[in-house]
């Protein structure tokens, strides 16, 4: 199996560094991913919480120097236990929901540490964002300005504001679905609306405008295009300040991208080195919303091969989890490290496709991988599936979701059960026949 060069030794490319082979059995720290499915089933999103952690770590020092929030983007992986350890850490978290607000918030992240972005915010949501006292909304149109003076007039409060800008930066992002910092984006207002609405603050009066935020994009791996972002915010920032529109802080979003196959992720330290300068010698405090290089590395999906077939000169490996369980590469093309839990030094290596159960020739894992050949029952192990896994899963052909596991202090913690049956019917009812509902069956 490839090892990362310049990763600590055993360390197996495209997944976090606290997984590894022990005695031929994949561990994720102590604990042997064999003995987790015995325990708890397939499929299995099993997480490392000291990974987790040890990123927030990384981000806090690298940005130091300058006053800091890491709002983690929940959408990420929202998990409860994750979140809670998250803002153990000192995190924050960046929303996109009112489902997202009641998750961050019950796992007990501090409100005044949550920003709230999103272009389609309804007015419950404003409500329970408003009550709640959150940290900042990121607006994304004058409609969604409008709507919150509104509403935050009837409730006699001023909400906090950053204008979400669009900076009309390309961002290279390896699907064109994780794109948001080009003009023809839906995400954010143009430049010069967004000076518009700030130069109109006395007509919002409930309204503070606290800050400016962008988000280029998602699985970035160069600094370039957070730089031509934040020069363009800051040139606005300068413009306002001259105006006598002062902002309290600078969110340059998230999006910094991960090594999927091994290779380097977005280079931290140097996009610290290029961004706190100018944000310090204007005061201006920093948000970043990474939600990927945060858990992505820190998890994966564990699953189990059910049968092999042979078909059209291709080598099928069938297993238990697929698109429903993590739809990246069937959404996106996207590549994730698929390895043995059990290593079988004899095994013939052969190109396969890892596909799953669900009635869609789309639902796959892998395409034309060359992998060590597995059997019937073998345990694989898909790396870099913390993030955008669990979260978004789903029970097409009424599939139950999977089991997450959060290993901590050498125990795996059962973190949220298996869905079951009940549990897929709950909610729905099937109404009583009445004269007119037109069926004399019976
Ligand atoms: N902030 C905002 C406003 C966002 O829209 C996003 C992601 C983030 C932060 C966090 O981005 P990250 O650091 O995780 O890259 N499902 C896709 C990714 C979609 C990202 C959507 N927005 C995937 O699996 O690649």
């Amino acid at each position: 199996m490839p090892v990362s060069a310049g990763s600590p030794p055993g360390t197996i490319q495209g997944l976090g560094s606290g997984f590894s082979w022990k005695d031929g059995i994949l561990h994720c720290r102590e604990v042997s991913l064999e003995g987790m499915a015995r325990e708890f089933g397939t499929p299995l999103y099993i997480y490392d919480s000291e990974g987790i952690q040890a990123r927030i770590r990384e981000f806090r020092t690298a940005f130091q120097g300058v006053g800091f929030l890491l709002a983690y983007s929940v959408k990420a992986n929202g998990n409860l236990a994750v979140l809670n350890r998250v803002g153990r850490a000192g995190a924050g978290a960046d929303i996109v929901s009112g489902g997202e607000l009641h998750r961050a918030i019950s796992a007990g992240i501090p409100p005044e540490r949550i920003v709230f972005a999103g272009v389609g915010k309804t007015v419950p949501e404003m409500e329970a964002a408003l009550e709640a006292g959150i940290y900042a909304f990121h607006v994304e149109s004058e409609g969604e300005l409008k709507l919150l003076e509104e509403v935050a007039s009837r409730h006699g409060v001023q909400a906090p504001v950053g204008i979400r800008v669009n900076p009309d930066v390309e961002s290279p992002t390896p699907h064109e679905y994780t794109r948001t910092g080009h003009a023809a984006s839906k995400f954010g207002i143009p430049v010069a609306k967004a000076l518009e609405l700030y130069r109109s603050a006395p007509d919002y009066p409930h309204i503070r405008f606290r800050g400016i935020d962008v988000h280029i994009g998602s699985q970035i791996v160069k600094v370039e295009p957070y730089l031509a972002a934040l020069e363009t915010v800051l040139s606005m920032v300068d413009r306002l300040a001259d105006e006598g529109v002062e902002l309290e802080y600078l969110d340059l979003g998230g999006g910094f991208g991960v090594g999927y196959s091994g290779e380097p992720g977005l280079p931290l330290e140097e996009l610290a080195t290029r961004v706190i300068p100018p944000l310090t010698s204007r005061g201006l405090k920093l948000i970043l919303e990474p939600g990927r290089s945060v858990v992505g590395h820190a998890g994966v999906l564990l699953i189990r091969v059910l049968y092999r077939k042979e078909s059209g000169g291709k080598t099928f490996v069938i297993t238990d989890g697929g698109m429903t369980e993590l739809l990246r590469p069937s959404h996106y093309g996207g590549w994730h490290r698929i390895v043995p839990v059990q290593l079988r030094p004899d095994a013939r290596h052969r190109t396969v496709d890892i596909v799953g159960p669900v009635c869609e020739s789309g639902d796959f894992l892998a395409r034309n991988r060359e992998l060590p050949l597995p059997e019937p029952g073998d345990l694989l192990a898909v790396g870099t599936a913390g993030a955008y896994g669990f979260t978004m899963a789903s029970n097409y052909n009424a599939r139950l979701r999977p089991a997450e596991i959060l290993v901590e202090g050498g125990a795996p913690l059962l973190v949220r059960h298996r869905e079951k049956v009940e549990e897929l019917i709950r909610g729905e009812s099937i109404p009583s026949y009445t004269r007119d509902s037109g069926d004399s069956a019976t």
